[in-house]
């Protein structure tokens, strides 16, 4: 397996900050694939979103991960809450390493995203409704595609990043070096 984790999982569940973290941790470069995409289009998400449309942001998200799974190693990528729904797209991910879906629920994300104004699909009315349906349909494509599953609510970002992390190293055999070194 590459040595990257990928952080996949709905928006607000703390992809960013877990993914900082665990790069300090690891001593690994941090991606973004949103950060990435909105770099090289030189505008943000919500532009992309209202000028082009949800399918061209799909494309570039593929495009991205396509890109990164070639030239990615010794990182932590997290990854917008949409990306992993296209098939080809889990595939990408699931070769790019070890894939942590950070399951949410939908009253901490409401916490979490109340008066967000950067997030194109939870705009305008019944944001409640919306974001139950979506979890109900995304949360077993989340389950589906990650090595791993960790529930986020009422955790500390220190116990979520050494979860990740103990796992992490199981994983990669990592764990075995270091007992061997000691
Ligand atoms: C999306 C999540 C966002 C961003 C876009 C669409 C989604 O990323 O990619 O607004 O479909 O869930 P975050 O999960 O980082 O908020």
């Amino acid at each position: 397996m590459k040595e990257n984790i990928i952080l996949i999982g709905y928006m607000g569940s703390g992809k960013t900050t877990i993914g900082q973290a665990l790069a300090d941790k690891l001593s690994y470069q941090f991606l973004d694939t949103d950060a990435y995409i909105e770099e090289e289009q030189n505008t943000t998400i919500s532009h992309i979103f209202a000028e082009y449309g949800e399918e061209y942001f799909r494309n570039m998200e593929t495009a991205t991960i396509e890109n990164l799974e070639k030239n990615t190693n010794h990182s932590i990528v997290s990854t917008g809450g949409g990306l992993p729904l296209r098939e080809c797209n889990g595939a990408i991910l699931q070769k790019m390493g070890f894939v942590v879906f950070l399951s949410v629920k939908k009253e901490t994300v409401l916490k979490r995203l109340e008066g967000d104004t950067q997030r194109p699909l939870l705009q305008g009315d019944n944001v409640e409704q919306k974001m139950e349906e979506m979890l109900r349909f995304r949360n077993p494509i989340y389950e589906y595609t990650a090595h791993l599953k960790v529930e986020v609510d009422n955790k500390t970002v220190e116990e979520i990043t050494e979860e990740i992390y103990r796992n992490y190293m199981i994983m990669t055999g990592q764990d075995e070096k270091k007992e061997e070194g000691k």
